[in-house]
């Protein structure tokens, strides 16, 4: 079965060769893309949509999620919004109210979020465990989590549980041993919340070593709370990303430069902690590859969606709409060393958003408005 989307008044395509074309069309074949160029010239297919003029982009990558949970946290964000501080030590609420959740609870709410982002233009999503915490909760989380997604991350290593207080390096220990066996069969992935009242750099790197050689990939979750040896462990240890990025040393930005670490930043996360957002033209004006993710969790960030991101980083940040819009597309793509999302060219993963707008600029100028009309995720429309 093949598509013909035409009528594209804007197209960005993020491939290099193609750019940003006016007067486009798409050709879908299957789960791909078969043809990109100007309208006339489009071939034939067997189905046809006329989008009349709107604006078409690459589907979302999310490279940064977690989903897998219950219950919510509003009472915690009350009181930050009234003065408190984010510690990260409301992990272990959520970590109670998931232990007591049924498969199927947590499968069913997962999904929700994954369907509430698909919605906002997400195609790709990353999903990380983390509200488990011992090896049989860590391994059923990352068991739903590839029912929705193949970007499964195993994050055993969020923050000690309640039960290791008196013992972290046992902790530690059962996290890189037991519990990452459990775990990899299920995870590309492994991530370590490498900050202040989590893991320290000596714990952080026991860890993903272990992770290594049990052939995941690796994340970071870097410099959110406090400066740390976190990014430079992540360039260090050729981690995929380091996340956040929030607290940043002179010695951390050069090394992200020369590396290739992607800097995943999560706006989301410094809205919801009222905290100060990081600074992307920094890393961008260093050569530093950026990535925008939303870090959807009950805790940080409760939102699924990619354009109020894209948003606070235009306005909060200091990135161009066009520098957020390929950080929230193929940015996350590099987060997630994948080549086949985040663009639209032949061959790849025929995965895109029709805007309800001629153009991306409204993305961010227009915050808060639903503009997503169509979304095709493997070439279904969804
Ligand atoms: O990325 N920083 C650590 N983990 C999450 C927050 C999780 C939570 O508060 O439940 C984050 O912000
Ligand atoms: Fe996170």
């Amino acid at each position: 079965m093949s598509l013909l989307i035409t009528g594209i008044g804007e197209l960005t395509t993020h491939d290099p060769g193609l750019g940003v074309l006016t007067g486009a069309a798409v050709v879908v074949d299957g789960d791909r893309i078969a043809w990109v160029g100007p309208m006339g010239g489009a071939p034939d297919a067997d189905e046809r949509l006329d989008v009349g003029g709107a604006a078409v982009i690459p589907g979302f990558v999310d490279s940064h999620a977690h989903l897998v949970f219950a219950g919510d946290r509003a009472a915690e964000f009350a009181a930050r919004m009234n003065g408190e501080p984010y510690t990260g030590g409301g992990i272990r609420t959520t970590v109670a109210a998931t232990r007591a959740a049924s498969d199927e609870e947590l499968l069913a709410a997962a999904g929700r979020l994954v369907a509430e982002a698909r919605r906002q233009g997400t195609t790709t999503i990353e999903i990380k465990s983390g509200y488990g915490l011992s090896v049989a909760q860590e391994a059923r989380s990352l068991r739903i989590a590839r029912q929705l997604t193949e970007e499964t991350t195993f994050l055993g290593a969020h923050v000690v549980p309640a039960e290791y207080r008196d013992d972290p390096d046992g902790y530690v220990a059962l996290v890189g041993g037991p519990m990452l066996a459990a775990a990899a069969p299920h995870a590309r992935w492994i991530d370590v919340f490498c900050d202040r009242g989590a893991f320290d750099g000596d714990q952080t790197r026991e860890i993903l070593t272990a992770g290594a050689k049990a052939g995941l990939g690796l994340r970071v979750h870097a410099n959110q709370l406090a400066p740390g040896p976190g990014v430079r462990l992540a360039v260090e240890l050729g981690a995929a990303s380091a996340d956040h990025c929030t607290h940043l040393g002179d010695a951390d930005v050069a090394a992200l430069a020369g590396s290739d670490t992607v800097a995943t930043l999560l706006p989301g996360a410094e809205f919801s902690t009222r905290s100060p957002y990081p600074d992307a033209r920094r890393l961008l004006d260093a050569g530093v590859t950026v990535a925008l993710a939303t870090d959807c969790n009950p805790g940080s960030s409760y939102t699924s969606s990619m354009p109020f991101c894209l948003a606070l980083a235009v306005r909060e940040m200091r990135m161009t709409p066009a520098e957020a819009l390929w950080a929230a597309t193929a940015g996350g793509a590099r987060a997630l060393r994948r080549d086949d999302v985040g663009v639209l060219r032949p061959g790849a993963r025929a995965d895109l958003a029709v805007l309800d707008a001629p153009s991306f600029l409204h993305l961010a100028y227009r915050p808060g408005v639903p503009l997503i009309s169509t979304v095709l995720h493997n070439g279904v429309p969804r």
